[in-house]
């Protein structure tokens, strides 16, 4: 039996990065999750299998013993999840032994927020097979606890779109706000098959920073105005002007060091197809593109992405946050 919850993944609109330096940015939970199964063991044993990755392996008396796959690849993708659960277990009060699969349909290191969406997702699942009380609120603040762990200094993006859904104006210092909207953002995703780490993507944009201080400063007043004037597109409907500040915005990443070969191939096929607007998406160097494209051109899009080296796929927003799939 056991309990099984599930949250979904993200892209980020506009605004990654800039994000990090207190600038808002727009975030949509998409239609693809991630999904933990949560059971309790007779022994104090943490068990975790991730069935996408083919890895398994078991926490024990602070040690950590595999049983399939890499062991760096399953304790680097495992710490984090043994850390969300360890914080549920401090609200429960006793250390119990749990087994927990995940299974997920999100690509990993893609910019799409699966770490987000699987410490959501586990959080969740423990969280109610241990019947410990928890709003999303205190699922959010485990999930950014656990995105600590994976990304050193997130903005807490991810963990806030993982657990609520829909579309968000998000800000590190006043939080998330719903933004309201009607419109049916035609999206297409494209993966460049590039795994890469966040961390190192937002540790790259630090140093630029630092070395170019009054440069990058009028670029994150750029990336602030970009969202600011995508908020009135959304209330306008205007799909032509999200399409051009998506080109914009792609343009800062793209100045702040974090695009590569692989995204601006991907890019420029889009817009070469017809697509109103393409920007990476997340936290780049490899990773996902988005590319808005009105409904008549979709498919000359995806097969444009798809040529030139991406793995494409339509992606649709959805409303639903971090739930409970079966108890
Ligand atoms: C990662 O999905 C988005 C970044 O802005 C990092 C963060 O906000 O934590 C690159």
């Amino acid at each position: 039996m056991g309990v099984i919850a599930s949250a979904p993944a993200k892209v980020i609109l506009f605004g990654e990065h800039f994000v990090v330096y207190g600038e808002p940015a727009i975030v949509l939970a998409i239609d693809k999750r991630a999904y933990a199964k949560a059971e309790k063991r007779d022994d104090t044993r943490l068990y975790l299998r991730s069935v996408n990755l083919n890895l398994a392996g078991y926490f024990e008396g602070g040690g950590f013993k595999i049983e399939k796959g890499d062991v760096k690849e399953a304790k680097s993708k495992f710490e984090p999840v043994k850390l969300a659960v360890e914080k549920v277990l401090e609200k429960y009060g006793e250390n119990v032994g749990l087994e927990i699969e995940i299974t997920s349909t999100v690509p990993v290191a893609a910019g799409l927020g699966s770490s987000a969406a699987v410490a959501a997702a586990v959080t969740a699942a423990v969280g109610t097979l241990l019947d410990v009380k928890m709003s999303k609120e205190d699922v959010l603040r485990v999930t950014y606890e656990a995105e600590r762990c994976v990304h050193g200094t997130p903005s807490g993006i991810d963990p806030a779109i993982s657990t609520f859904g829909g579309a968000l104006l998000f800000q590190m210092d006043t939080g998330f706000k719903p933004l309201e909207t009607k419109m049916d953002i035609p999206l297409i995703i494209g993966n460049t098959g590039i795994e890469r780490s966040t961390r190192i993507q937002v540790e790259k944009v630090r140093e630029i920073r630092d070395k170019y201080p009054r440069v990058v400063d009028h670029m994150l007043s750029s990336a602030r105005e970009i969202v600011l004037r995508a908020v009135d597109a959304f209330r306008a409907n205007d799909l032509k002007m999200l399409g051009e500040l998506m080109n914009i915005n792609h343009a800062l990443l793209y100045g702040v060091g974090v695009s590569d070969e692989s995204l601006e191939w991907l890019i420029t096929a889009a817009r070469k197809a017809g697509a109103l607007g393409a920007k990476l998406t997340g936290a780049g160097g490899g990773g996902c593109m988005i590319t808005l494209v009105e409904n008549e051109r979709l498919s000359q899009v995806l097969a444009a992405v798809e040529r030139a080296g991406g793995k494409p796929f339509v992606a649709k927003k959805t409303d639903e946050g971090v739930r409970i799939e079966q108890t």
